[in-house]
């Protein structure tokens, strides 16, 4: 007959052994399901040639989307001046704008069976975005800075759509001319109205219009 003892190890050992299952199992790991590089084909009627051709154009827009929306939040970190509070808000509207592009332009790239480039490194390798200083930089510069790699992306982006055109991939041509050029474009206009140098309380030509001259 089992005794107290007996009872209560067997009852210490049902414990010991439900912890062990419940615990999670840490450090794994396995070979890649898919290397990068390579497409794992979804049934979309296109060629994988064609797949290949656009994720591969995708994420090189995928990488300098990403920089230009990281340097849109650097930006809102770091702005100064008496322009501070607007430009505080706007930078970070479009840095919200451009992550939403980032998530269409690497979803799509999954969807043509390709693997999207992820992480900071990656992207740092990939862009064509000049790298900008750590520190901090005058409004102007600032500005100037995001309109180059506003216009880096739109002309990539143009030359992409045309090539998605002609290889009768319309969903990328779409996204490249519906999402990417038409934002870019929208935002390109906010940014390059703070750069026209017009006064601010003092219209240059006020007395000349006062004289009539
Ligand atoms: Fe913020």
């Amino acid at each position: 007959m089992a005794t107290k003892a007996d009872k209560r190890s067997a009852s210490y050992r049902q414990i010991e052994s439900g912890t062990e299952r419940a615990k999670p199992i840490l450090h794994q790991n396995a070979r890649e399901i898919q290397p990068y590089g390579k497409i794992a084909k979804l049934p979309i009627a296109l060629d994988e040639k064609v797949c290949a051709a656009s994720a591969e154009n995708l994420n090189q827009v995928l990488a300098d989307t990403m920089t230009l929306r990281d340097l849109y939040k650097k930006h809102h970190w770091q702005v100064a001046g008496h322009t501070f509070y607007q430009l505080h808000l706007l930078f970070d509207k479009h840095h919200d704008e451009q992550d939403e592009l980032v998530d269409v332009i690497a979803e799509r790239i999954q969807l043509l069976g390709a693997i999207s480039l992820a992480m900071a490194a990656d992207i740092a390798e990939t862009t064509i975005i000049p790298r900008p200083p750590r520190g901090r930089e005058e409004v102007p510069v600032q500005l100037s800075r995001l309109l180059e790699a506003h216009e880096i992306i739109l002309k990539e982006a143009r030359t992409m759509a045309a090539q998605a055109d002609e290889a009768e991939d319309d969903g990328t041509n779409d996204l490249l001319v519906s999402n990417v050029i038409r934002s870019n474009e929208l935002q390109v206009w906010f940014l390059a109205e703070h750069l026209v140098d017009v006064p601010v309380v003092h219209a240059d030509n006020a007395k000349a219009a006062a004289s009539g001259r």
